[in-house]
């Protein structure tokens, strides 16, 4: 079941994004299995939202919302072979802040929740509620994509992507 106060939230962020930033284009780029960077990120920001609500905890759902679309915003294939892609799992979340730092300026939650999401696989661990919750959720999805086909079909239904892609 979807909540529809969560998909609203996420669409006018969308609907902004479109047009300020590359951020649709992450359709282009497979994240695992057959699911792409632009429906893991959505996906994250969702469920990140949705745990929120669950458990009725106190974050900024703003810098949440933001740092869970951005955290994979590193704009390429790491499926593809080429010199650049090396050691993806470690050094993206930091193409991801510089890419996102172009696009938009970031408060210190969103920044630790883009540079931390890989944890433990870097070394720093998240510090915030919201980038704890982003790192746990990643992760999940992650997980999901790799084993399943077809992914967040409902999610899909629901988010409307103000753009032909
Ligand atoms: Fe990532
Ligand atoms: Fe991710």
């Amino acid at each position: 079941m979807i909540n529809e106060k969560t998909i609203n939230d996420i669409n006018k962020c969308i609907k902004k994004l479109a047009v300020t930033t590359a951020f649709l284009t992450m359709d282009n780029y497979i994240q695992h299995g057959d699911t792409t960077c632009l429906w893991h990120s959505i996906a994250v920001a969702y469920y990140s939202l949705f745990l929120v609500r669950l458990f009725h905890l106190r974050c900024n759902r703003q810098s949440l919302l933001m740092g869970a679309l951005f955290h994979d915003y590193y704009l390429y294939d790491w499926h593809v072979k080429d010199p650049s892609h090396r050691f993806h799992g470690f050094r993206h979340p930091k193409t991801a802040l510089k890419n996102t730092r172009k696009v938009r300026k970031m408060n210190e939650v969103e920044m630790d929740i883009i540079m931390k999401h890989m944890f433990p696989l870097t070394p720093f661990p998240p510090v915030y509620k919201e980038s704890i919750i982003v790192c746990i959720v990643d992760k999940i999805c992650s997980t999901y994509e790799v084993f399943c086909r077809n992914t967040y079909k409902l999610l899909k239904k629901e988010c409307r992507l103000y753009s032909c892609i």
